[in-house]
């Protein structure tokens, strides 16, 4: 299938990049230190930033495939990488792909996910052959599903104690939610 490289995109109010390794205090303090954050993915905050250096050292060194999309999300207020979105899982055989993204709590509560969803959204389907994006999110996680919606997304059901969550200790219920390339092609 068509692969595309992780590439810039520029949306009204984000610059959509590849990470460097230099993004390491930033990714830590930014967001990836943030238990609230964390609260209901799949991860633990990270404790220093060499934790964060060691994971950009992995991602920046995938970027040489083209089957690799991970984003820094960079406010052109501020220029400083804010959060992160990418796909953490594909299906070429079934041409389907899953997101995931977040972004550092001080930036919560504008529209930044959803601008930075849409826009990722906008570019597997242009420049990829996926068929099919979809993402998942705690039921409790009230905001991501509706950073979702507000994308194109439709909730298709709940994947019950899907997952093993790391705060709490709890078998959490996860909400599936996709956009399919006809949903997205019938609304261009
Ligand atoms: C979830 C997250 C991505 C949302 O990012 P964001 O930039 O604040 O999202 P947006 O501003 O684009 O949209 C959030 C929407 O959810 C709504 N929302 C947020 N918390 C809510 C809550 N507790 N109850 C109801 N609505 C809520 C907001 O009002 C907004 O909707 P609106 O535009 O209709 O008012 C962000 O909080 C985050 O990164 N959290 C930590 C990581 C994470 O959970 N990632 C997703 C894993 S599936």
């Amino acid at each position: 299938m068509r692969h595309a490289y992780t590439t810039t995109i520029e949306t009204p109010r984000l610059i959509l990049r590849r990470f460097e390794i230099t993004d390491a205090a930033d990714m830590f303090y930014n967001w990836a230190s943030d238990s609230a954050v964390t609260r209901y993915l799949s991860w633990s905050p990270h404790v220093n930033p060499e934790e964060s250096a060691g994971l950009l050292q992995r991602w920046v060194a995938e970027y040489e495939k083209p089957e690799n999309y991970h984003w820094g999300i960079v406010p052109k207020e501020g220029r400083r990488v804010f959060g992160s979105i990418g796909v953490v899982n594909m299906s070429e055989h079934d041409l389907r792909c899953e997101v995931g993204y977040c972004i550092g709590r001080a930036l919560w509560g504008r529209g930044l996910t959803t601008e930075a969803l849409m826009a990722a959204i906008w570019y597997l389907f242009e420049y990829t052959d996926f068929n099919r994006i979809q993402a998942r999110h705690d039921v409790r996680n009230i905001g991501s599903g509706r950073v979702m919606q507000k994308a194109g997304m439709t909730c298709e059901g709940t994947l019950r104690q899907h997952s093993l969550n790391r705060s709490d200790g709890t078998m959490a219920d996860m909400n599936i939610c996709a956009i399919l390339r006809s949903e997205y092609e019938a609304r261009i």
